[in-house]
């Protein structure tokens, strides 16, 4: 063995050239296949005299690492031309799952509900989560001394000035920023979004929430029409047969004001545990509204009236798919959220 031979193969090496994945692998058997030249060399190295052994042998397995490296190099350089080309895929894998994500129920009621008062001619509003004193209370007729304005219920953000900012504790202050905006009627919105109260959390209430707020305003609107509207999104929602039912309530926004029950969905008025057997389950709260409000925010109530509603979407959830306990719905365990992927509507 000669050194020249270890030469002319690095020699060889420096001009190799190869345009596709064919000529690398001619190339690697050329060199380091079965009977390739530098395969040749190491079964020649065996003839060597033992005091060379050491010095070839380093050379030798340089040039095999030259010719390696070479040759990796030479086969990321070149690309593949064809899929037929390219590394050895085993077609019969089982592929990689897909995890599919699934919309949050919360989010599937929201958009069932926009969905129904799309329909009925209602535009969708939005409003501020950081509101100050006077949207979330003052222009909605809530006295200076209501319980509501307590620190015990609202987060406030600031304090001690005559309007602080706090967290909304309900959409409705999105109906006085509508009116304010719109001055106008026909005024028809619906208003979903997150709201916030200082309650302990349990299996019924949560610090954080969401309503869907509901007005309409316009020439000779009246309780039926309120009635009315509330039976067809009822319908909507929990099916055709659902019958609906009025107790008088009190807010301070809407005069007369109203509590609205569903027939149970579950029982049919039959009585269960969902409806604590009374077969009617609560789903929100409605009124007309009250002409303080509609004054307030620049709105003739001589000429114009409307009602309004609002309504928790956890809580419509909770009885769409019978959820005892409200925080799952806060809680992002998986198991839960898994359970809705099927509710994914296109
Ligand atoms: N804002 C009320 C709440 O948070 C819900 C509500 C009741 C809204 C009656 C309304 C209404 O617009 O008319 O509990």
């Amino acid at each position: 063995m000669k050194r020249e031979d270890i030469e002319r193969v690095y020699a060889e090496l420096k001009e190799l050239q190869c345009k596709t994945q064919k000529e690398v692998e001619e190339a690697r058997v050329r060199f380091l296949g079965k009977k390739g030249e530098i395969t040749a060399l190491f079964e020649e190295f065996r003839t060597v005299d033992k005091d060379m052994k050491r010095e070839f042998g380093r050379t030798l397995n340089e040039l095999k690492n030259t010719a390696q490296e070479a040759i990796d190099r030479l086969r990321e350089a070149v690309g593949f031309e064809s899929a037929s080309e390219g590394p050895k895929q085993d077609l019969t894998m089982p592929g990689d799952p897909m995890e599919l994500g699934s919309r949050h129920p919360v989010s599937i009621v929201r958009q069932e509900i926009v969905d129904i008062f799309r329909k009925f001619g209602y535009d969708v509003a939005e409003g501020p989560e950081i509101e100050d004193d006077y949207h979330v209370f003052e222009a909605l007729n809530f006295p200076p001394n209501h319980p509501a304005r307590d620190m015990q219920d609202t987060f406030f953000v600031s304090v001690g000035h005559p309007n602080p900012l706090l967290l909304r504790t309900h959409t409705s202050s999105v109906q006085v920023r509508t009116m304010e905006r719109m001055k106008n009627p026909p005024i028809r919105v619906i208003c979903p979004g997150r709201v916030f109260r200082n309650e302990a959390i349990s299996a019924r209430a949560h610090c954080i929430f969401h309503q869907v707020e509901g007005l309409y305003i316009d020439e000779n609107v009246s309780f039926a029409d309120l009635k009315q509207a509330i039976l067809l999104f009822a319908r909507e929602m929990f099916g055709p047969e659902t019958e609906i039912r009025m107790r008088p309530s009190y807010f301070p926004f809407t005069e007369p004001s109203a509590e609205v029950d569903v027939s149970c969905n579950i029982c049919h008025g039959k009585g269960c545990n969902i409806c604590k057997g009374s077969g009617w389950l609560e789903i929100l709260g409605c009124g007309m509204v009250d002409p303080n409000v509609l004054k307030a925010s620049g709105i003739d109530p001589e000429k114009y009236s409307g009602f309004a509603f609002g309504m928790g979407l956890e809580r419509i959830a909770m009885l769409k798919w019978r959820v005892n306990d409200l925080r799952h719905y806060f809680e992002n365990d998986m198991r839960f959220l898994q359970e809705f992927s099927t509710a994914v509507e296109v």
